[in-house]
């Protein structure tokens, strides 16, 4: 297992550069499938995740190579309906492979994703989505088994405005007879991309970025080329880690809409956050005050931003109330920041009392899902003394050079290999 070395105490100053959405990238590799031809993605980032899931196609026949964060795709070639269990219980992103091959083959066997340590993420809205859209259904021993000759169009209507779900569906109709309506659909950054590549090889959809998408089928998607949006939570994550060191850090390549929630609760706290047209800057002299923070779907504040806030407000001048309400089990941060001295506490498995101590002290900790890795990282960059981060291998699902952008800034973290008994004790958690 590897993890990191982080010495505390430097404030962290300059300008990192923001690669593109691991997100994006995830539910455009899927909508890619749709497409009889080649395709070109640029801002392509190479995080272990998007990699896994290109690893992933080439497995069911599709052509692709990467050059730097250019990826080439050639998905006439693909050839297999039943992605491996292993992949797709690694990777839950791997489940929206499931209407596009309903769409391209008449039939798809998916592994039934597993939960994970944010929560039990079930996949019923994507599943009654399939079926509404002509799909037969039919689950075995784990897995979901679906035939479609043809996917036609329809009604479907959220619970909760899924990000997955709005990018699955949407996906596995602009291949569908007649028109397809979603309602209180997602409207994350994310869900407009996919629209707009989907779009570019020449799909008919509308109102993506709004509560109401409607998408008419076409019989086929050309190839093309299309950029890729810049990774919103990678950046937040470096602004969190410029203003708790009470430094001044700007991210470039971003589009700062997509980090207003953000932008404004940390305005809230006295941070002074000045934006551009691709740029965000933070600069934090001083100690900042307490907030309160409900996480939501856009543009709410995102739940991928919930655990490095929650290390942000730690050291805090007053009390926050933090409300986790995406997911049933992003918690377990909590046990991991008092271990650093931190007064946090969950009254329930969501909500989190975090009254601001002076100072954080450097431990061993634990990074149980990445963006509870990059919040033990932003802590351990304020805290004094060297702290040990166990659990690389999560922050590197989702980052993209994390250590060396922060170096950049000033920060001290070293890559370490570490031994079974380095790990920290597994915190008692809420
Ligand atoms: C996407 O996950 C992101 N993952 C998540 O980022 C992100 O936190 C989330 O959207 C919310 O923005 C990818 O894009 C690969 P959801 P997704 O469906 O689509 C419930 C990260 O760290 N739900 O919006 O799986 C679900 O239980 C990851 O980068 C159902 O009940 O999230 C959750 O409570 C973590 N039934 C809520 O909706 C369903 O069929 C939001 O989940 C689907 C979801």
């Amino acid at each position: 297992m590897n993890g990191f070395k982080v010495r505390g105490g430097a404030s962290l100053h300059g300008v990192a550069r923001v690669g593109g959405s691991k997100n994006a990238a995830l539910a455009l590799l899927a909508g890619a499938l749709c497409v009889e031809g080649e395709v070109v993605l640029h801002n392509f980032p190479a995080v272990s995740d998007v990699l896994l899931m290109v690893d992933l196609l080439r497995l069911m026949g599709v052509k692709a190579e990467r050059n730097g964060d250019t990826l080439w795709m050639d998905v006439r070639g693909l050839n297999c309906s039943e992605p491996p269990e292993n992949y797709v219980r690694k990777m839950r992103a791997s489940f929206y492979l499931m209407g596009p091959l309903l769409a391209r083959l008449g039939r798809a066997k998916m592994p039934v994703p597993g939960g994970c340590q944010i929560g039990t993420r079930p996949v019923d809205y994507h599943i009654k989505g399939l079926h509404q859209l002509g799909a037969e259904i039919t689950q075995t021993q784990g897995a979901y088994e679906a035939v479609a000759s043809q996917l036609v169009g329809a009604e479907i209507y959220f619970d909760f405005p899924s990000a997955g779900a709005t990018q699955h569906l949407m996906t596995a109709a602009v291949l569908a007879e007649g028109n397809t309506l979603i309602q209180h659909a997602a409207m994350e950054p994310e869900v407009l991309d996919l629209a707009y590549f989907l779009n570019r090889m020449g799909a008919r959809i509308e109102g993506a970025g709004t509560n109401t998408i409607t998408i008419q089928g076409v019989r086929k998607l050309q190839g093309g080329e299309y950029s890729l949006i810049s990774d919103r939570v990678q950046a937040g994550s470096y602004l969190l880690a410029g203003a708790i060191t009470h430094g001044d850090v700007t991210v470039e390549g971003v589009h700062p809409e997509h980090l207003q929630p953000l932008n404004l609760k940390m305005r809230e706290c006295g941070v002074n956050v000045t934006e551009g047209n691709d740029w965000v800057r933070v600069q934090n002299p001083n100690r900042h005050n307490a907030t309160d923070i409900t996480t939501m779907p856009f543009p709410g504040f995102p739940t991928d931003l919930q655990q490095p806030m929650c290390a942000f407000l730690t050291l805090a001048n007053g009390a926050s109330v933090v409300r986790e309400q995406v997911y049933d089990g992003r918690n377990k941060h909590v046990g991991e920041l008092q271990r650093m001295g931190a007064d946090i506490k969950a009254t329930d498995g969501r909500t989190f009392i975090i009254n601001g101590v002076d100072r954080l002290t450097a431990a061993r900790v634990e990074a149980h899902d990445l963006r509870g890795g990059a919040a033990m990282i932003i802590a351990a960059l304020a805290a004094e003394g060297e702290s040990l981060v166990s659990g690389a291998e999560y922050v590197d699902r989702g980052y993209q050079g994390f250590e060396e952008a922060l170096n950049n800034l000033g920060g001290s973290i070293e890559r370490v290999a570490l031994e079974a008994e380095d790990s920290a004790v597994v915190s008692s958690t809420p």
